[in-house]
């Protein structure tokens, strides 16, 4: 048969070119700072997860150095195997301390956590029920089990119950609520002291990605756990040290039981190679900062309820957003486009989100606030959102 086999490579790239949905890569040329320097112009960064800037702090900085210094670039080998360095161990010790759990354990990436845990938290006999707006990396960890899968109108805790009534009446083996904590596209938050609760009455396993919500929302930024007084009694919460601890990792906090059968059974953690020490040296700054300076998640708060306010104020609709995420919806993917595109010529790094990640008609420029921000960079960008929005008919 005369087939090309890698033809469909261009095809389909330069159909999402024609399409306008190809990612163009706007390139960093300086740390990711409040200032950053993005394809050689100066621009507030408004689109980076870094939200308490401290992928710049000199402490994690220092820490990082420090333990590359003494164990090296990398760590030679998979956590279950030679790659286990003490260094990963107080990681885990110092972040169950902090988030006020028995135990935790540390993955590659967030990503790697929920591919590597959700599938062997579940399997044939067993239902998912998950968030309809649930992020994409949770949809795949999903994709990778035998479990049935049933979804519930975002943020619905009456249709979850639904669903947890006929799960129960089919007699599942095991039940597992999966929920994003902070959801990224819209920065509202799942109640996760209701879920806690139906879960309780319905013998359900309940499991939190709290990637946004690390660092950022409950008390000195312990997370959704913290956020609603119920610390301990999320069977799995998830999160990332890649944006509000500034550094990379997946992190999950529970119990010991829970991270014994970790250990053991999840095979992104068995099977890929460990932190190296630089990582786990800023991992471990990066939760002795959040203990000891609370300036970071006070300063994001202040900027975030600042620059909503005001951009509510000059008639913007910022959907219902209760964080740091702080969505600028304005309609078609065109617009959103046209925005962004100006807000940086402007001095503005915001990027938008269309269809499909969103529904069409609700393209945006979604905002992430930074607490490196100062009162006068915040007037700028809002000086720049408010002329542009002037002009192409937002507002
Ligand atoms: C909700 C959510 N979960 C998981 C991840 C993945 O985290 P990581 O960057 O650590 O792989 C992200 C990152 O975009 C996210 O937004």
């Amino acid at each position: 048969m005369n087939r090309n086999p890698t033809a469909f490579l261009k095809e389909e790239y330069e159909e999402l070119v024609e399409k306008d949905l190809d990612w163009k890569l706007r390139i960093l040329e300086s740390g990711s700072t409040p200032h950053s320097i993005v394809d050689g112009k100066e621009s507030i960064m408004l689109c980076s997860n870094n939200y308490l800037n401290l992928s710049n702090h000199p402490r994690l900085i220092q820490s990082a150095v420090d333990a590359a210094k003494k164990f090296g670039a990398g760590s030679g080998s998979v956590r279950a195997i030679a790659g286990t360095m003490k260094l990963h161990m107080d990681v885990e010790k110092r972040l169950a301390q902090f988030k006020r759990t028995e135990s935790s354990l540390i993955y590659q990436t967030g990503f790697a956590a929920n591919a590597g845990l959700i599938p062997q938290l579940v399997g044939k006999g067993d239902i998912i029920i998950s968030d309809e707006l649930n992020h994409g990396s949770i949809i795949d960890g999903v994709r990778l089990t035998k479990a049935d899968r049933a979804v519930y109108k975002h943020c619905d805790v009456g249709e979850l119950e639904k669903v947890l009534k006929e799960a129960d009446k089919k007699k599942y083996r095991r039940i597992l609520i999966i929920t994003d904590g902070v959801f990224s596209m819209d920065g509202d938050i799942a109640p996760m002291d209701k879920i806690v609760k139906l879960a309780t009455e319905y013998g359900a396993m309940t499991y939190v990605d709290d990637a946004h919500g690390e660092g950022v929302i409950g008390p000195d930024g312990r997370g959704i756990g913290a956020h609603f007084g119920i610390e301990g009694k999320i069977d799995v919460e998830m999160g990332t040290f890649s944006k509000a601890y500034g550094v990379v990792g997946g992190l999950i906090a529970g119990s010991q039981d829970l991270v014994n059968f970790a250990y053991n059974k999840s095979r992104t953690w068995l099977l890929s190679g460990s932190h190296p020490p630089a990582v786990a040296g800023a991992q471990l700054a990066a939760i002795d900062v959040l203990e000891t300076e609370p300036k970071h998640v006070k300063n994001l708060w202040d900027n975030t309820k600042y620059f909503k306010k005001e951009l509510k104020a000059m008639g913007f609709d910022t959907g219902h957003s209760e964080t740091p995420i702080t969505p600028v919806i304005v309609g078609e993917s065109s617009k959103a486009k046209e925005l962004s595109d100006e807000l940086f010529k402007e001095g503005v790094f915001a990027l938008p989100i269309v269809f499909p990640m969103v529904a069409r008609d609700k393209a945006r420029i979604r905002t992430m606030m930074n607490a490196g921000l100062t009162k006068k960079d915040l007037d700028f960008a809002l000086d720049k959102f408010e002329k542009l929005g002037t002009s192409l008919g937002i507002l």
